[in-house]
């Protein structure tokens, strides 16, 4: 069934709200809709973690809670979902343990940054059984505050291991979870004024959209595509949102391969790929932030095409396939060759991404590398990956792959092509190093200078093999 109303669970009721406007922020609307002004606007663009709210959602028969930037989520997303706020923490005039925490361990100080911590902490009080440090340190990795300092916001998540976990919503989650079961069908399509919002549950019915909607923009976790109207101010006119679609939320694993489904958060992908490849993992937990990771998509972020995707030298490096469908065809493409110019694939109109498969190699070393300003929340300046086979202390089969070095991400042909069938010297470094210059000539810009970003190569190249060597037990001196 397809319907023009979203339906959402606030305070244990049924919402509904007819056409709405399909640009509006969830933020916006909390605070000049439903005038709750606990929730805050620092920056508008995901990264300060002052606007944290908590969407609860339905899986197998449970909640999952999840904490998302309000300001650049827009209002339609909250269909099916239990939207939670700051004020509804407080249970008849008590507050919530979390914010006991806060208050008794002097969490804060001005108080603008204190509701988005609360609601981070608060998230991570729903899916956690214990609080190490890693966990906390992880759960307000988007939250930033200017004045009180991050160690009794620490300590005060600390204390709640002591806590016996029970709160209103754990009381209250028979109550919801019937009520998020009750409005968990429906497609959804909205008409609001010039501007256009879809929301299919199934493949079929968004190949449909795309044949009548061919000018839509598609979106998943909207954490790119949404500061088109936050920061440059502009409408989205047509979306056909993605996260709806269970078909495209999956991990498949076998023995060649794992495959990721286009709306499949980050945040689950992230804890299988450790499995496979630690350091893919270890570049995801730097990657946004948490509230980000819930929502965005590995899909999403290879369609941006962006020259500072984090994930994208890492598929490069691992020989990645794309799954594309089309009209009436389903591709299967390499990674390599996909991005054409800055921000530009070769996607064309009506086509999407369904999945993303990455290969096993049993035999290779894959080791990558992101450099930033600061260690959380925050962009490349230049990330780096390398996959290599070694066989007997000689290079047989090398892929290089960098991020921040040029105007997409882009492999290092002419140094790959001075380790193969080489031994591992630090004349064979040496030489890969200065031939970087040939396959980069990267930019200044306001994260790094050119001389800055070719140095770090060339450093990361040096590292990679060192640590190579060192873990192959190699040691030439020619
Ligand atoms: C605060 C903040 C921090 C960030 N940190 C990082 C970071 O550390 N590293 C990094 O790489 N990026 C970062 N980003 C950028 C962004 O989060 C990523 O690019 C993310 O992966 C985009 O995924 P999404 O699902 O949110 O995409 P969306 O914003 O929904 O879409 C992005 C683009 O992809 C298209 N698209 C989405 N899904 C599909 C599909 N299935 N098929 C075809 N086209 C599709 C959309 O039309 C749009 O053009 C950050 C963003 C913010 C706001
Ligand atoms: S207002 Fe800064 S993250 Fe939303
Ligand atoms: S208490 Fe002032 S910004 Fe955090």
């Amino acid at each position: 069934m397809t319907s023009n109303i979203v339906k959402f669970i606030y305070k244990n009721k049924i919402v509904e709200i007819k056409n709405p406007d399909t640009n509006e922020t969830i933020l916006n609307y909390v605070r000049t809709k439903l005038k709750k002004t606990g929730t805050k606007e620092g920056c508008a663009e995901g990264g300060c973690g002052a606007c944290t709210v908590v969407i609860g959602e339905l899986e197998k028969n449970n909640i999952k809670y999840k904490a998302i930037n309000s300001c650049i989520s827009f209002l339609p997303n909250l269909e099916s979902k239990q939207l939670i706020l700051v004020e509804d923490l407080i249970d008849k005039g008590e507050l919530h343990p979390v914010q006991k925490a806060m208050v008794n361990f002097h969490g804060s100080q001005c108080g603008f940054c204190t509701p988005g911590f609360v609601m981070s902490l608060f998230a991570m009080y729903k899916n956690y059984s214990s609080f190490k440090e890693e966990i906390i340190r992880d759960s307000i990795q988007g939250n930033l505050c200017r004045c009180t300092g991050y160690r009794p916001i620490v300590a005060a998540a600390k204390s709640l291991n002591k806590n016996n976990k029970r709160d209103s919503f754990s009381r209250d989650k028979k109550i919801t979870l019937n009520l998020l079961k009750k409005i968990n069908k429906r497609s959804i399509a909205i008409v609001h004024n010039n501007k256009k919002y879809f929301a299919p549950k199934s493949i079929n019915e968004l190949s449909k959209i795309l044949r009548t909607e061919p000018n839509s923009k598609l979106i998943s976790g909207g954490t790119d595509l949404s500061l088109i109207v936050t920061k440059e101010r502009k409408d989205l006119n047509s979306l056909v949102y993605l996260n709806s679609i269970d078909e495209l939320n999956y991990i498949k694993e076998n023995n060649k391969y794992i495959e990721v489904g286009a709306s499949t958060p980050l945040i689950k992908f992230e804890s299988i790929i450790k499995k496979y490849f630690p350091d893919f993992s270890q570049i995801l937990k730097r990657y946004g932030s948490v509230q980000i990771r819930n929502v965005c998509t590995i899909a999403g972020n290879i369609a941006t095409a962006s020259p500072i995707g984090d994930t994208l030298p890492l598929l490069l490096a691992l020989d990645a396939k794309i799954i594309v469908k089309g009209k009436n065809k389903i591709q299967v493409l390499p990674l390599d060759g996909f991005f054409i110019n800055y921000r530009k694939t070769k996607l064309r109109k009506g086509q999407f991404i369904h999945s993303v498969r990455i290969p096993f190699l049993k035999k290779n070393i894959f080791k990558a590398y992101k450099i930033s300003k600061r260690i959380d929340d925050d962009i490349s300046s230049v990330c780096a990956s390398f996959n290599i086979e070694v066989n007997k202390n000689k290079i047989k089969k090398i892929r290089i792959a960098f991020g921040g070095m040029s105007n997409i991400p882009k492999r290092a042909f002419n140094c790959e092509k001075v380790f193969v069938n080489s031994y591992l010297s630090d004349k064979t470094i040496n030489k890969a190093k200065k031939i970087l210059e040939k396959d980069f000539k990267p930019i200044t810009d306001a994260r790094a200078t050119q001389k800055y970003r070719m140095e770090v190569a060339k450093n990361l190249l040096e590292k990679c093999f060192l640590e190579v060597k060192q873990r192959k037990n190699i040691r030439i001196n020619v």
